[in-house]
């Protein structure tokens, strides 16, 4: 067995420190290509998933159509209209493939068939004709940087050197000593070499043991990837969602890296050498032949790096997204200011050249409301519909996550049995062997654990929130009687009623989409306030990020200005704002 190495990596806690280790923007380029000369050529070329907002669909926790506790497909047909109420145009599935669900999915066995949990081929048919009439497209996840260890790729990759599937994976001979050093994510040791007695060799997973890294260099594995997005968007699918993909690319000498290497992850472990071949041969191959759109998770190192992955001439991806803005919320909170350059940053970056994506929450992060608003009594619905009004008027299309529209929180799970996320768990373990601080892990992980934003969908006041009639695979937050759909269906006022508004607002208004942006009050602690505009369309927004009166500086004359929307039965005058208002207005 392998000698666990003790590793000058401190004490990352790999679950929460996931994303801002892999995924940031962290070496930002200043100089922004047309931010000298806003107004002039704002990326105005309208392409249908520009002007998309989509709705991520968990499947597992959506709803469970035949009470064994785990939501499923015939679940998500039986809620279309539900998601087609919201006005949104595309749902974003995690997973749904075969997997011994290691990671919840993320760890495929068969890449053509449907996880038996989740229902059948027949379903998906189902599904994706039920999605079609309505109008919804459809975009899956594609995981490709690893496979599950139960694929018959790696069953045979592993029985012998000489299996035709070796290098189908990375393999490193033992008699060669033990391989330099990788940090993996999710083991419970963080070491991503794991070492196999069937052929005394380690193979590579970034991620679990049970998530071995594909090959991208051998072309065959290159080739098995496209044989399966030609037979999903053959099925008619309209999009892929490119999981981890920055990873694919790595130095397969696998060289010892320098000491602090971990400092800058993304550029050791990450956006390695043929990236952006693979990229465009994928582009060739299957993305330029149908109408999908396409989305990497991750952006790489620097804005150069992000406009590589997506400027159109270059044909690779349409958009991908970076974690720079989700990731400034920590357990201890965050600076308005921060979170106002990072977004400013990012637009003036994209409004030329290339397109981005907008999230604040997804299957990876805590809830929206719990990380960047305040999921107390008083104030949950109003910032939930706050921070929704920032999401749905900003450039970039809008990756919004089931249950965030009716303000959905956190749980506050206690316990380490609440809680199914593997890596958590495995952290929890590696803590409790090597003698480390398990009352601070468990705090710590009430506020970020990404199974926070993975309890079932509240879809009324009736047993587990009417998501089963069994066990839920995971706890519903008891706070279901009070938030859920149906109550929010017959309130007018409802979060789930404002984000429609703000959905309709969006679509009606291209300024939104393609307008120039423009900060307001930049030094404003407590105010995030803004303009877009598109010929003689202009609006501004006011965002008070704070549970308290807030002042803003805009130098409009708002007796002209037409309120547009706002969360609040009696807005303020757009002076002194509220605690968390939102307000939209239209300038004359
Ligand atoms: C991505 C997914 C995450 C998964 C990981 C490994 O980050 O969003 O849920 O665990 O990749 O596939
Ligand atoms: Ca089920």
């Amino acid at each position: 067995m392998i000698a666990l190495k003790k590793r000058l990596l401190k004490p990352v806690l790999a679950v929460l420190a996931m994303n801002t280790i892999l995924f940031s923007c962290q070496t930002p380029v200043k100089d922004q290509p047309g931010s000298k000369n806003p107004g002039d050529s704002v990326a105005t070329k309208k392409d249908w998933w520009k002007e998309a907002v989509v709705y991520q669909v968990y499947p597992r926790s959506f709803k469970d159509a035949n009470g064994d506790g785990i939501g499923d497909l015939k679940g998500i047909i039986s809620k279309l209209d539900y998601i087609k109420s919201l006005g949104v145009d595309v749902v974003w599935l995690n997973p749904i493939y075969s997997s011994p669900n290691d990671d919840n999915g993320y760890d495929i066995s068969d890449y053509r068939n449907i996880m038996k949990e989740f229902g059948t081929m027949e379903d998906f048919d189902s599904l994706i004709t039920g999605m079609h009439k309505r109008n919804i497209k459809l975009m899956m996840d594609l995981v490709v940087n690893h496979s599950s260890d139960e694929h018959e790729w790696f069953k045979q990759s592993r029985s012998s050197r000489n299996s035709p599937y070796r290098n189908y994976y990375h393999w490193w001979n033992a008699e060669r000593g033990k391989p330099p050093y990788r940090y993996s994510l999710f083991d419970i040791n963080h070491d991503a070499w794991k070492y196999d007695s069937q052929t005394n060799a380690y193979y590579l997973h970034y991620f679990s043991r049970k998530q071995p890294d594909l090959n991208w260099e051998n072309p065959q594995v290159r080739k098995e990837v496209f044989d399966i997005m030609k037979f999903w968007a053959d099925k008619g699918i309209d999009g892929f969602r490119l999981d981890a993909f920055q990873f694919v690319a790595k130095d397969t000498t696998f060289p010892e890296f320098p000491k602090g290497f971990e400092k800058n992850f993304v550029k050791y472990y990450a956006m390695g050498p043929h990236l952006h071949d693979y990229l465009q041969e994928m582009n060739r191959e299957i993305l330029s032949r149908y109408d999908v759109m396409s989305v990497a998770e991750g952006a790489g190192n620097s804005f150069k790096d992000a406009h590589d992955l997506v400027d159109s001439n270059r044909k690779e991806l349409n958009m991908a997204y970076a974690f720079d803005g989700v990731d400034i919320a920590k357990s201890n909170g965050y600076s308005l200011l921060h979170f106002k350059e990072v977004f400013s940053r990012w637009d003036s970056a994209f409004q030329n050249n290339g397109w981005l994506s907008i999230f604040l929450a997804n299957h990876d992060q805590a809830r929206l409301v719990s990380r960047f608003g305040n999921d107390g009594p008083a104030y949950r619905e109003l910032s939930s519909k706050m921070l929704t009004t920032f999401l749905m008027t900003m450039r970039g299309t809008p990756y919004y996550y089931n249950g965030d529209e009716l303000g959905m929180m956190n749980p506050g799970f206690t316990k380490i049995e609440e809680y199914r996320d593997m890596p958590t768990l495995n952290e929890y373990r590696h803590l409790k062997n090597t003698g480390g601080n398990l009352k601070k892990f468990l705090k710590e992980i009430r506020f970020s654990c990404r199974d926070n934003g993975r309890t079932p969908f509240q879809w009324d006041s009736s047993t587990n929130a009417g998501f089963s009639t069994g066990t839920p695979w995971i706890g519903v937050n008891p706070d279901y009687k009070t938030v859920n759909a149906e109550a929010q269906e017959k309130d007018s006022n409802s979060c789930l009623n404002y984000f429609r508004k703000t959905v309709r607002l969006r679509k009606d208004n291209p300024a939104f989409i393609y307008g120039r942006y423009t900060l307001l009050d930049k030094d404003n602690p407590n105010v995030y306030a803004y303009t877009r505009e598109k010929g003689p369309r202009k609006f501004l927004v006011l965002l008070n990020f704070t549970g308290k009166p807030a002042t803003v500086n805009t130098g409009f004359d708002l007796s002209k200005a037409v309120m547009i929307l706002g969360n609040y039965a009696k807005p303020s005058d757009g002076i002194m704002l509220h605690p968390y208002e939102a307000l939209v207005y239209q300038i004359k």
